[in-house]
């Protein structure tokens, strides 16, 4: 494992609200932040998140509310601020693509690949998705619909400028073989390779004149046309967190990125656009790009047409901040799509929340007051007891599988790590049940007593540790009631949902 971690989640178009998919990316970057450091060092981990303010999508949003497209960014963006905030995401860096030090550093990577003749000029006619900003060659449409959105196309020609995507197609082909860790899950690995095999790449056309389109960073070469929206959004990884000196040398204290957290809707840009764009600029790639899952509604996905956006913060209000994290986190293993329904987090709070974590820390925090006054027993846990030999040791194993799946070189199974969180817990509340601790108290057997409580008071201890990153409320909210010695019990966590 490296000794940094720079994470970012992708730049959130700034056109409409921040969604529950928005979210989702953000909470499981945030996680993995938080883990990491945990394991590295506050100072070594950098998490980066933001927003993407270029574009026709902002340029039309901002024309129906009759704004100019950076007062209505600037109202937007607040939006994903607040939010962020009562999502507790602990972000280093909030980057917009209107800022001076991303703007400054998009004219100098179009500038040195300009020099290095990678951007050349020419005519264009094509078909051009508006909602999607996405052109089309007459090959790949079989109507004059978008194949990805099925609104109607507009036919376009003009002069544009374009960079030499193609040339690079044999080496992305090698990197990503001799890369395996380079896309992951792996289907999406295998999924971005066989389109590379099976498909010759175009020139990516990278301008948009300005009489169409003027919100947008000017190309240096060509005032007349601003940049495509992609080739401006994607630079953010290396505008962030660093800068080209005069001699057109890229310096940064975090590049390459160790994760870019995305949305499998766009891996074809982070995939294969981005990692080109950066070696015809001589830097490396980022070590991995993780495409997670969809979160659907009714199986369907979620649009302002359908009218079934869900808000988060409708979510976090309702059901409280971490309840919203750990089922998003929980219930779907990451790189597959979900349904997402408020039934759904009922049943996993009711059960995982209330039912286990919320259940052992309130009984285990009860016994220490009836039995010991408050005051955490002081005592040797020895070998004698079984049970606690069991659990001692599960406790160690928990570490491990943690740092297999949430480490550098694991799949980011969230899902998969809360369960052996879980699997803790659910020893621990089945400890109670088989040692049966009102007849040890009845029998005086206060030698045993001690024991049983002390065993339990370290598995909160040790789950408090690894929920920390996942639910960090609730991590803090049980460290305040089980201090060194004295406890101060509380409400019960998660009182249980009547449905
Ligand atoms: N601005 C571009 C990204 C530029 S990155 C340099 C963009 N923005 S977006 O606002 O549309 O957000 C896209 C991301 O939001 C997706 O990649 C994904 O991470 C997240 N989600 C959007 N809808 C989602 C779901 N329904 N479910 C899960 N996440 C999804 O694309």
């Amino acid at each position: 494992m490296g000794n940094k971690f720079y994470i970012t989640t992708p730049l959130y178009y700034v056109n409409a609200s921040p969604h529950i998919g928005h979210s989702y990316t953000t909470i499981a970057a945030d996680c993995l932040a938080r883990y990491m450091r945990k394991v590295l060092g506050e100072e070594n981990v950098w998490f980066l998140t933001g927003t993407d303010e270029h574009g026709q999508k902002i340029q039309r949003a901002a024309q129906e509310l009759k704004l100019n497209p950076q007062e209505f960014a600037d109202k937007t963006v607040l939006q994903f601020r607040d939010l962020w905030k009562t999502l507790n995401i602990s972000y280093n860096d909030f980057i917009r693509t209107t800022e001076d030090r991303h703007v400054n550093t998009v004219s100098k990577a179009l500038e040195i690949l300009f020099e290095k003749k990678q951007i050349y000029s020419a005519e264009y006619e094509g078909w051009y998705c508006t909602p999607c900003e996405t052109f089309w060659t007459q090959a790949q449409l079989e109507d004059q619909f978008c194949p990805d959105c099925k609104r109607p196309l507009e036919k376009i020609s003009e002069t544009n400028y374009f960079f030499k995507l193609s040339q690079y197609q044999d080496w992305l082909i090698s990197y990503i073989r001799a890369n395996p860790g380079f896309i992951k899950p792996a289907s999406r690995y295998e999924e971005v390779l066989r389109f590379l095999e099976l498909n010759k790449l175009t020139d990516l056309c990278i301008s948009r004149p300005k009489e169409r389109l003027n919100w947008g960073i000017p190309l240096p070469f060509s005032p007349e046309h601003v940049t495509y929206v992609w080739f401006d959004a994607l630079i953010n990884y290396i505008s962030a967190v660093g800068s080209f000196d005069k001699n057109g040398k890229y310096i940064s204290k975090w590049w390459p990125a160790d994760l870019h957290l995305i949305g499998k809707d766009i891996l074809r840009q982070h995939a294969v656009y981005w990692p080109i764009m950066l070696h015809a600029l001589d830097l490396e790639p980022p070590k991995t790009i993780f495409a997670h899952g969809w979160w659907l509604i009714d199986e369907a996905k979620m649009s302002k047409s359908r009218g079934n956006v869900v808000s988060p913060i409708e979510m976090a209000d309702k059901f409280g901040v971490d309840v919203y994290r750990y089922f998003l986190l929980r219930d779907v293993p990451f790189g597959l799509d979900g349904n997402f329904s408020e039934e759904a987090i009922i049943k996993r709070f009711n059960s995982d929340l209330a039912n286990d974590l919320g259940n052992l820390v309130y009984r285990t925090l009860t016994m220490v007051e009836k039995y010991f006054s408050g005051r955490i027993p002081e005592v040797n846990i020895t070998a004698k007891d079984n049970q606690a030999k069991v659990i001692g040791l599960k406790m160690e194993q928990l570490d491990v599988k943690l740092g297999c799946n949430l480490g550098l070189s694991g799949d980011y199974n969230f899902s998969a790590s809360l369960e052996g969180i879980w699997e803790l817990i659910n020893i621990a509340n089945k400890y109670v049940e088989d040692t049966k601790p009102w007849n040890l108290a009845k029998e005086n057997k206060t030698e045993e007593l001690k024991v049983f409580i002390k065993v339990l008071v370290g598995v909160i201890n040790k789950v408090t540790q690894a929920i920390s990153p996942f639910i960090p409320e609730t991590a803090a909210s049980i460290r305040g009631q089980i201090g060194d010695r004295e406890i101060k019990k509380g409400k019960p966590l998660f009182p249980r949902i009547d449905t």
